[in-house]
């Protein structure tokens, strides 16, 4: 039976102020209470799920220290972050167990044992970045275990704004998971020991649950005063898209990659796997007492609602939203290096059937998902652009695919020729593609020098082996 709705209490992870520049995180194995009365095993990291909210600040560097305390390997990797590629949590780079054997398939991977240190420079705007394990072929379940939480960048802009905080700002992480009898997360691998990636051919498209999590509680309600509130929403879902519509009006400020230059109100927001909005809702324009849901338009059934909050209370405000948020140097497309067409998509391998090879796929037909015709090869680059290149990717697709780049934000050019959405507005780092659409997007390879990965987002089609290397040379 479904955990009832709107009967749990919205949780707020805990809250992570790293000093000195160093943070410790040991991912390790706990029960946590998802379901009432139930003991669900979560995979964590520091014990809860969401992870633990680490805030950091512009310009000051942050090493994040991983422990491994699981019994299989796993990989940080932080989401927005522009981060040397050593610390990015390339697939293979994994931590293995104290007591762990490298497992064939990671091949030559940068693999330590018990623990790794992450530097992150962290030389980049104010945003709502958040990290998850990225471990080759084994992504999608580790996420769906619960190896996600936020990781906020704040500063001096942002803190000049009069924006709601404290207690007004709420990261609000939304996934779906499905559950068992038992109260386990159900996710339908196809070898539960894990010896074989991927997931079967029903699972294609992705794997989706039947209870909507907000910061991991179902259908929570949160009371809230008559007043502004900034939501950080994140959609951690593996392979579920969003259409989020409270019945009243929401003032994104900011996407995946930080402030807007300039509000914009929106009726829903749209969110794929991995996209992140930032929204100001202002509960005055509701009556105390009122409950106001968070419906999703594109779920249906239970999956049509998310969570809801009750205006309990009146209380001061001294917020605004300022007309003017932020600077956004456009990228400038006369200045392009190069145009690189990127076709995602489900291909046939030449001669059709059974093709061996470690990389999931169907492994009943043969169909893969693919960059440019080819399954991910940690040997292979499809791109190398110059460090400082300004480049336009042109990406296609045939079903809903959410791309995603490291290392750099994107700024959305055109789509099937014509103008961006809404949700395309601001830095970017992850594109929701719809079915047979094409997309042109503008980045400059800023940074650092060495080999990231892209990928869809839909994590099934990413352990799919639907991800290939850039280099930045
Ligand atoms: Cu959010 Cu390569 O990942
Ligand atoms: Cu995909």
């Amino acid at each position: 039976p479904l955990p009832p709705k709107f009967a749990s209490p919205l949780p707020v992870p805990p809250e992570a102020r790293p000093s000195g520049g160093r943070y410790e995180l040991t991912a390790h194995t706990v029960e946590r209470e998802i379901l009432p009365g139930r003991r669900t095993r979560i995979l964590s990291y520091g014990g809860s799920f969401p992870a633990p909210t680490i805030r950091a600040r512009r310009g000051q560097p942050l090493d994040l220290l991983l422990r491994n305390e699981l019994d299989v390997e796993t990989v940080i990797h932080l989401h927005g972050g522009r981060t040397p590629p050593e610390s990015d949590g390339y697939p293979t780079d994994v931590v293995l167990p104290p007591s762990g054997q490298v497992p064939h398939h990671l091949m030559a991977g940068d693999i330590t044992t018990g623990q790794r240190t992450y530097h992150y420079p962290l030389d980049q705007r104010a945003a709502t970045l958040w990290y998850h394990d990225h471990t080759m072929d084994y992504t999608a379940p580790n996420v769906y275990f619960g190896m996600a939480g936020f990781f906020l960048i704040g500063d001096d802009e942002e803190d000049a704004l009069p924006l709601p905080g404290g207690d007004r700002e709420l990261p609000l992480m939304i996934c779906d998971r499905a559950f068992d009898a038992d109260g386990q997360f159900r996710y339908p691998a196809i070898s539960p020991e894990r010896r074989v990636p991927g997931v079967t051919e029903p699972y294609m498209g992705g794997v989706l649950g039947d209870v909507i999590l907000v910061n991991g509680a179902p259908w929570p309600e949160h009371q809230v005063s008559a007043t502004r509130y900034r939501l950080r929403l994140l959609n951690a879902s593996n392979a579920r898209r969003y259409e989020l519509d409270l019945g009243m009006p929401m003032v994104q400020i900011g996407t995946d990659g930080g402030l807007l230059e300039q509000p914009m109100e929106r009726r829903t927001v749209t969110l794929a796997p991995a996209e992140r909005a930032d929204v100001i809702v202002d509960f005055s324009a509701a009556p105390v007492g009122t409950r106001v849901t968070m419906h999703n338009r594109l779920g249906d059934g239970g999956t049509a609602e998310v969570m809801r909050f009750h205006v309990v209370r009146h209380e001061p405000d001294d917020t605004e939203i300022p007309q003017r948020l932020s600077t956004i140097e456009p990228l400038d497309p006369g200045k392009v290096s190069a145009v690189r067409d990127i076709r995602f998509r489900l291909t046939r391998p030449p001669g059709g059937g059974q093709h061996g090879g470690h990389h999931g796929a169907s492994q009943d037909s043969g169909m893969r998902w693919t960059v440019n015709d080819q399954v991910f090869d940690p040997e292979v680059s499809l791109a190398e652009p110059g460090l400082g290149d300004t480049e336009i990717w042109r990406f296609s697709t045939d079903v809903h695919h959410p791309v995603h780049l490291h290392l750099v934000h994107m700024q959305v050019l055109s789509r099937n020729g014509g103008n961006p959405r809404k949700d395309d507005r601001g830095w970017k780092d992850t594109v929701d593609l719809i079915p047979g659409e094409t997309c042109e997007v503008l980045t400059r390879f800023d940074g650092y020098r060495g080999r990231y990965v892209f990928h869809c987002h839909n994590l099934e089609h990413e352990d799919m082996a639907m991800m290939a290397n850039f280099t930045v040379t």
